[in-house]
């Protein structure tokens, strides 16, 4: 039985008076969810939105966990931006969350996640030294160290190229085997290989989307993956922000 909690959101989003969206999610527990939509609609809003942080705007509803316990202190957030500190290297980074909550981090633990995002021999560097990609693997690798029921990722594989984006995307669902997962992606491939349910966002609604039968993490030459990939593309050009 999984001990992750899924989220309920229930509501209308407003900035400057307008409505930005109207959303109606269930998130469930132990699974990965991936939202798209497209660019402005408020996806990233609606992660800021439940982690309680500043949107720039009103939201008139509700969310919670499905467990009924607070949901604070239980969301490991990736941000759209990678948020690295400059100042502190690339394992002191992935141990920030550690630091901050006064416990001593488990180097071990960092210095193996950092491996596995292909960063090992970059553990003393500082982020001004390192490529896009690498920044966007360093706060993978962040995330993935804070070791919480829920995962907040908001387009965490953006910046790899193909292959890489490939073996990041099989290590988080490796990783996170049993986690909540709200995964926000532009890649509708990505979402036909991960996602256990798939929610189009615009601004009117919220939509589930057929997801294909097998079991995630799917093969991306898979018939049914590329055929969700191709339907949901397809669905996505063609719906209004
Ligand atoms: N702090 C803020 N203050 C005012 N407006 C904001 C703020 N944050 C976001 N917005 C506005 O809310 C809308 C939704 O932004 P959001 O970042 O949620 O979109 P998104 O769906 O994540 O887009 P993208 O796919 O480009 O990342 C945009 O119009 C944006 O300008
Ligand atoms: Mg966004």
């Amino acid at each position: 039985m999984t001990t992750s909690p899924g989220i309920t959101l229930k509501g209308q989003h407003r900035i400057g008076g307008r409505v930005l969206f109207d959303a109606d999610l269930l998130i469930p527990g132990g699974q990965w969810t991936c939202l798209l939509g497209r660019s402005g609609v408020g996806k990233s809003t609606i992660l800021r939105l439940i982690l309680g942080l500043e949107t720039g705007g009103l939201f008139s509803g509700s969310f919670a966990a499905t467990d009924g316990m607070p949901l604070a202190g239980r969301i490991s957030y990736m941000a759209q931006s990678d948020l690295l500190l400059p100042w502190l290297s690339v394992l002191d980074n992935v141990c920030i969350g550690a630091r901050l909550r006064g416990e001593s981090p488990h180097f071990g633990r960092a210095r193996d996640l950092l491996n596995r995002v292909g960063l090992s021999d970059h553990t003393d560097q500082k982020p001004a030294t390192l490529s896009g990609g690498m920044r966007q693997r360093a706060a993978l690798a962040r995330t993935l160290f804070e070791d919480r029921p829920i995962l907040f990722l908001d387009e965490p594989f953006s910046a790899l190229d193909a292959g890489t984006r490939a073996d990041m995307q099989e290590l988080a669902s490796d990783v996170l085997q049993d986690r909540t997962v709200l995964l926000v992606t532009h890649d509708p491939a990505e979402a036909a290989r991960l996602a256990h349910q798939i929610i189009v966002m615009s601004a009117q609604a919220t939509q589930n989307w057929p997801v294909p039968e097998t079991v995630a993490l799917r093969e991306i030459n898979a018939p049914e993956t590329l055929a969700c990939q191709a339907k949901l593309l397809a669905y996505l050009r063609g719906i209004a922000a």
